[in-house]
């Protein structure tokens, strides 16, 4: 986790080391707000340094740590947000905001850090991975409410699919990673093991990145996380009409609430996806509650886990 420590100057440093202790497998998130007291995300809990109130100076270093000493290298991702560091972690900033002409130009003031703990769950997405093959893969779409484990489990799934599972060889991936969060890229290489076969198209708007990675690598397994306008659904029906196949992930409830979105009547007209794998909310993330299939028939139960 050096990649994260060497963030903070030493006093704060050894302060969040001690606190952290052992338990950085449970860590999601450090939240560091100039003048309030430093709050820890983990798994199952939340926790305060109370006396660990992190100064004007103490942000300017952090922020000098992230830009490797040139805010100008940054100047896009402060636009955005967030910026990626080694290590696919993304932090995530806010502070005052300079507009011009009604649009966001820049972040001026920085004062808000929240640092995501970026987790590759080897393995977590081996369950899926039978509901999205049959003879060939199927377009899949990954439906959960936030934090279900959607990001961790289509990563996985890249991973496994360039790489070959049982007697199934790898296939060509296109991962179309328009927040960074899949691959964790820096400079445009992965920080995270996406398999031998997977290429990415980094920080690239999913609309506009679809088409052009069918067009430049010929995917054969087209992988996009949160698709939701209406623009990226018309990208994504595009991409599928070239035979590619389609894995992809969407914010939602479960299926009812999906088949009543506007944005997605046309894809449920046409039955774009073999597969529909809502996660569930209950249990530990990348939880499978319901598999359907192309004609939203239930195919498992609950407790209807596989395993390969
Ligand atoms: N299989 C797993 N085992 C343990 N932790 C997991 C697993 N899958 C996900 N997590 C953890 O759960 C949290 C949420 O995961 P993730 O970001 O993948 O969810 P998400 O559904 O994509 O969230 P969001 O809706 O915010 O995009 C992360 O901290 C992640 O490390
Ligand atoms: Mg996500």
């Amino acid at each position: 986790m050096e990649e994260i420590m060497r963030l903070f100057p030493n006093e704060m440093r050894q302060a969040i080391l001690t606190k952290i202790g052992d338990r950085w497998g449970s860590l999601q998130e450090i939240r560091i707000r100039l003048f309030q007291p430093v709050e820890l995300i983990f798994d199952r809990t939340m926790e305060w340094l109370p006396m660990l109130k992190p100064s004007k100076e103490e942000g300017i270093f952090i922020i000098n740590q992230l830009s490797e000493f040139s805010l100008y290298r940054m100047t896009d991702e402060l636009r955005e947000g967030y910026i990626t560091i080694e290590g696919g972690h993304r932090v995530g900033i806010a502070g005052r905001v300079n507009t011009s002409d009604g649009s966001v130009k820049a972040l001026q003031y920085i004062t808000f850090f929240n640092i995501r703990i970026a987790k590759q769950k080897i393995g977590a997405a081996r369950n899926i991975l039978p509901y999205m093959y049959d003879k060939s893969y199927m377009n899949t779409l990954i439906v959960g409410p936030p934090q279900t484990g959607k990001t961790t489990l289509i990563r996985d799934a890249t991973r496994i699919i360039a790489t070959g599972w049982k007697n199934v060889q790898a296939h060509k991936v296109g991962v179309i990673d328009e927040r960074s969060e899949i691959a964790g890229s820096i400079n445009g290489i992965p920080q995270h093991d996406l398999g031998y076969r997977t290429d990415v198209m980094d920080a690239c708007p999913k609309a506009d990145g679809m088409m052009m990675m069918v067009r430049s690598m010929s995917p054969e397994v087209l992988v996009v996380d949160e698709i939701g306008s209406e623009k990226d659904i018309a990208a994504l029906m595009e991409a599928i009409n070239t035979g590619v196949t389609v894995i992809c992930t969407i914010h939602g409830k479960d299926l009812n609430e999906l088949i009543r979105r506007p944005s997605l009547q046309m894809v449920f007209k046409q039955r774009v996806f073999e597969r529909i794998i809502v996660l569930d909310r209950t249990r530990e993330p990348s939880q499978i509650r319901n598999v359907y299939d192309q004609n939203l028939k239930q195919m498992i139960q609950k407790s209807g886990y596989v395993h390969i």
